[in-house]
């Protein structure tokens, strides 16, 4: 039961309006002397047209007082609830117990399917930071709609066609050996990608024969194939690499050549619609009238842009998955590109561009203590990043617990967790800092912090030789303040799911369960777990299971381990 929403509906009731618009007015005092949840009937004046503290009165007459509210009062334009306590915790605790690893999943979203394009790095190129962050966020954004039960198609639009590919082939096969390619992988890749564009500016002749060869596999000559997909694999190998360690896998890998084939039809209706327009030998789609520079769609050599290939490939979506939802999570550099597609797409007649189409942007990542940035111009790989936080957690384990079991894998879990955890603490649009020493604190708003709550949960569990708590609990006897603010906080983290699914925004899930292991730690040092008897030690262990399980359940929607000893 969302607390919150039942008094929104009883109040809805009461006022004959939509409990929604309500829900969202419902506020927490912070002063426990005003309620629980309390109503500012502001928000019914310019409707009602009365003074607010004559609706709160009028209103407060016409509510039929439920069960599990102890007092309803009235202080100025206010509402005030208070939670009769033992059937809150009642409600709460036998929902948690009873639903177990399934509390926060729910079905709202059954039978839509939503589409979510993330990490989509490109090919010969380095995975970094950049790409961690569209991985990150797009995974919990996957597993959050997941949850909520709706269908999901986790796309990785590779980068792997494009004119990159034309400047590789010349650059291997001036300064490249497969020797050096096989044993060094996408560095000797970027290395040969590199000298090729500070030899074009000495001689820009490279830039005519990096064309040619890329009109060759557009052709589809066996030669220039035969490279491409070399290049794709060696960098696969890598990608996959950095995938396992997160735990990470796609639907569909269908990256930009895939719609190799789907491009005339894209060009031919853009002609037949009359929205191609030639200018300086390109051919563009207007946007002028929308406030925006032209999309480009063919290059004045015929071949087809990045803009093209998405169009295709949100046809292609909508025919194959029907989807609810198309997401696309990128830096908000690309703001730009995906407003002027989503708009042709709409000139072209496709209404569901409008309300369909999500562009889900995230701000840049900056190097707090500047440790992890290399030499100047040299883009900092994701795997560099991993690999410190991990190697630095293995340092902090070795100092603190030097007898824990699986300490590469909890390092491992932890590091990763660590970046993880930062990655999703603010708000998407905020830019990221690695500041790996407060990353890995185990104090404040931090992965340690929280896995390490999750851990302490545990080994009391164990101690008390608990697996799975016994359902049929006292609740009259969870009656002290931060047990009940735990089930508060419980109570609360489906709704706040429900929000960060809306919003795209998994900051609302990761906040809160900081809440949950704060409500925790309260009601730790408060009660004696151990020490206490009976009925009142079965009743709290419950509490400590309910709180594993939600913290865990909710870490994996993040993507991040949940470890029960660290
Ligand atoms: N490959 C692009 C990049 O690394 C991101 C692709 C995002 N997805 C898309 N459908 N455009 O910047």
């Amino acid at each position: 039961m969302d607390f919150a929403m039942e008094i929104a509906s009883l109040i809805a009731k009461a006022a004959d309006m939509e409990p929604e618009s309500i829900r969202e007015a419902i506020e927490v005092p912070a002063n426990k002397e005003m309620g629980d949840y309390a109503f500012p009937c502001f928000k019914l004046a310019k409707t009602v047209r009365k003074a607010p503290q004559m609706i709160a009165r009028e209103l407060k007459d016409k509510l039929e007082k439920p069960d599990f509210i102890a007092d309803i009062q009235v202080v100025g334009a206010y509402i005030n609830f208070f939670a009769d306590k033992t059937s809150f915790v009642r409600e709460v605790m036998g929902k948690v117990l009873d639903k177990d690893k399934d509390y926060i999943k729910s079905s709202m979203g059954e039978g839509k399917t939503i589409v979510i394009d993330y990490s989509s790095p490109n090919i010969a190129k380095p995975f970094h930071v950049g790409h961690l962050r569209s991985t990150v966020i797009g995974n919990a954004l996957y597993n959050i709609y997941k949850a909520l039960g709706y269908n999901c198609v986790g796309v990785n639009h590779l980068g792997d066609w494009g004119t990159q590919f034309g400047k590789l082939i010349v650059a291997y096969k001036k300064w490249g050996d497969k020797e050096t390619v096989e044993r060094e992988d996408i560095k000797e890749l970027s290395r040969i990608y590199v000298k090729f564009h500070e030899e074009a500016e000495k001689d820009p002749s490279l830039n005519d024969e990096a064309r040619h060869w890329m009109v060759k596999m557009q052709e589809g000559d066996s030669e220039a194939l035969e490279l491409w997909k070399w290049f794709v694999d060696i960098s696969m190998k890598e990608f996959n690499r950095i995938y396992d360690r997160l735990h990470i896998s796609f639907d569909s890998y269908a990256g930009e050549s895939f719609y190799n084939d789907k491009m005339q039809a894209v060009v031919d209706e853009l002609k037949e619609k009359g929205l191609l327009k030639e200018s300086e030998g390109a051919q563009i789609v207007d946007l002028e009238e929308y406030n925006m520079p032209p999309c480009l769609i063919l290059r004045s050599d015929g071949g087809t842009l990045y803009p093209t290939r998405d169009i295709a490939a949100a046809l292609y979506r909508k025919k194959t998955y029907n989807f609810y939802r198309d997401i696309y999570v990128t830096a908000l550099d690309q703001n730009l590109h995906f407003a002027q597609w989503f708009k042709v797409l709409e000139l072209m007649g496709y209404d569901w561009a409008k309300d369909e189409l999500v562009h889900v942007p995230f701000g840049l990542v900056s190097l707090g203590d500047g440790k992890l940035s290399t030499r100047k111009g040299h883009v900092v790989l994701m795997e560099d990043i991993l690999n410190a936080a991990v190697e630095k957690t293995s340092g902090i384990i070795e100092e603190k617990n030097p007898d824990l079991p699986n300490k590469d894998e909890i390092s491992e879990q932890v590091g990763i967790g660590a970046v993880i955890f930062n990655d999703l603490y603010n708000s998407r649009i905020k830019n990221v800092v690695f500041d790996l020493e407060r990353m890995l604190s185990f104090e404040g708003e931090t992965g340690p912090y929280v896995q390490y709550t999750h851990a302490r949960a545990c080994s009391i569990l164990r101690k008390a030789g608990v697996e799975k708590p016994e359902k049929d609990i006292d609740c009259s006897l969870i009656s002290d303040e931060a047990s009940v603010n735990i089930c508060k906080v419980l109570s609360d983290l489906p709704s706040k799911l429900v929000d960060a699914a809306d919003k795209y925004e998994p900051y609302i899930l990761t906040r809160h369960i900081v809440e949950i292991c704060k409500a925790f730690n309260k009601f730790y040092n408060e009660n004696n777990i151990m020490g206490s008897e009976g009925e009142l030690k079965k009743a709290r262990l419950a509490v400590v299971y309910a709180v594993k399980s939600a913290i865990a359940q909710s870490l994996a929607l993040l993507g991040i381990a949940a470890p029960e000893q660290m």
